[in-house]
């Protein structure tokens, strides 16, 4: 039997996987390949959550389905921290929801608010899910470029026009920006929130790096422009400003009837993330601000090692102001290979994975993208590697 499955067919393997096989591959060659492909945080999760984890998984009335929203006081937990961060209020029990990871948030989320032929807007490039999410719910991609930054994102968003009643329904942000690295400042956000407001826009902001910036740049909330509640919903992860990505947990908040439809959604879905890691999460979110500059410092010392190689390799790559990675264009004299073929070399040649920038969207391509996930003595070999690629 010859099965076809037309939805399946929409979604190309993973760009994570397709290099993961390549790295496989150079490996069971017995080469020693530095893997800077996938943003899969390298540092251990701290102390007092792992603590916490192990006391309350041996108490077996946490081994039961949990709430699928969240507990309450990780929703308690989740508000404390908007008000304690940005000033925002954020009411627990009608605004905020945990998730399993902010990946599984937005994907449901983006089909609890649309329908098959709903337009949403996307930047390009952009983190796969943000696009595909909305190609899983059987929607139109609209494509927003933000390859040349975020200026001309704004332009090309100011430029949008629809005749009424036909304007897209979702816009979908991401800001510091996974994988161009672009951050921007409350205005963005201002401007953003007005057009949604006027277009009758939902906007999704996914801020999963909130916490990962550098060199003075910021990382504002949305939901810290007055009103945004109206039009406006937020993602965090716990993954990178915690190194909890094992753990998969994540929350949004914002309004309170998207948050209620993601809720509706997810209670016919899950039983609600295992409760001592909710537990351990309200420890996070609560006791553990101290240790997320100290993870954010270890991605800035790595940023800085790499990008000097790079530039000792005569590769020149701006400085990422945010994110955990690395977004650079490929050396001219390699351009002509195209992002994909340059991070096969690069396999071979410098036994370095990095993740080509056309898996990330069309705008994508003639860029790679390091993720800063080994520690600096592996990427200054990395670099090593890289430079007698490219001057052989
Ligand atoms: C923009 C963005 N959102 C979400 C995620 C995943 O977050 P989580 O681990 O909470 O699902 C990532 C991971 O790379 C990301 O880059």
């Amino acid at each position: 039997m010859d099965y076809r499955f037309p939805l399946i067919e929409k979604l190309p393997p993973y760009v994570f996987a397709v290099i993961t096989q390549y790295k496989m591959e150079a490996r069971r060659r017995g080469e020693d390949i530095i893997d800077l492909g996938m943003g899969n945080p390298d540092l251990p999760t701290p102390d007092p959550i792992v603590d916490k984890m192990v006391e309350a998984a041996r108490n077996s009335r946490n081994h039961r389905y949990s709430a699928s929203r969240g507990i309450p006081n990780l929703r308690l937990e989740i508000a404390r921290w908007y008000e304690r961060r940005y000033g925002v209020e954020i009411d627990p029990e009608t605004e905020a929801i945990a998730t399993m990871g902010a990946k599984e948030g937005f994907s449901h989320l983006v089909m609890a608010l649309v329908e098959p032929g709903t337009k949403v807007i996307v930047p390009d490039p952009s983190y796969p899910i943000h696009s595909f999410a909305a190609t899983i719910a059987g929607c139109e991609l609209i494509k927003l470029p933000i390859d040349q930054g975020a200026d001309q994102m704004m332009e090309s968003l100011r430029r949008l026009e629809y005749p009424k009643g036909q304007h897209p329904r979702l816009l979908i942000l991401s800001f510091p920006h996974n994988p161009t690295t672009v951050t921007v400042n409350l205005d963005f956000f201002h401007e953003a929130v007005a057009i949604a407001r006027e277009r009758g826009y939902l906007i999704i902001h996914d801020l999963a790096y909130a916490d990962l910036v550098f060199d003075g740049a910021e990382a504002p909330s949305i939901l810290q422009v007055p009103g945004a509640k109206d039009v406006a919903v937020e993602m965090f992860s716990m993954s990178k400003s915690y190194s909890m990505a094992g753990w998969r947990v994540g929350f949004c908040a914002g309004n309170p009837q998207v948050v209620a439809a993601l809720t509706r959604l997810k209670s016919y879905l899950d039983y609600g993330i295992f409760q001592p890691i909710q537990i351990a999460s309200i420890i996070a979110l609560r006791d553990c601000d101290e240790y997320v500059p100290e993870i954010a410092e270890v991605y800035r010392r790595r940023r800085d090692v790499l990008i000097k190689g790079l530039a000792s390799a005569g590769w020149d790559v701006p400085t990422p102001k945010g994110t955990m990675f690395v977004w650079a264009k490929l050396p001219p004299a390699f351009a002509h290979l195209g992002s994909l073929e340059f991070a096969k070399q690069m396999i071979a040649k410098a036994g370095v994975a990095a993740s080509p920038g056309n898996g990330f969207g069309e705008r994508g391509e003639g860029y790679v993208r390091f993720a800063l996930v080994e520690n600096e003595q592996r990427i200054a070999q990395a670099v090593r590697g890289i430079k007698s690629f490219l001057t052989e």
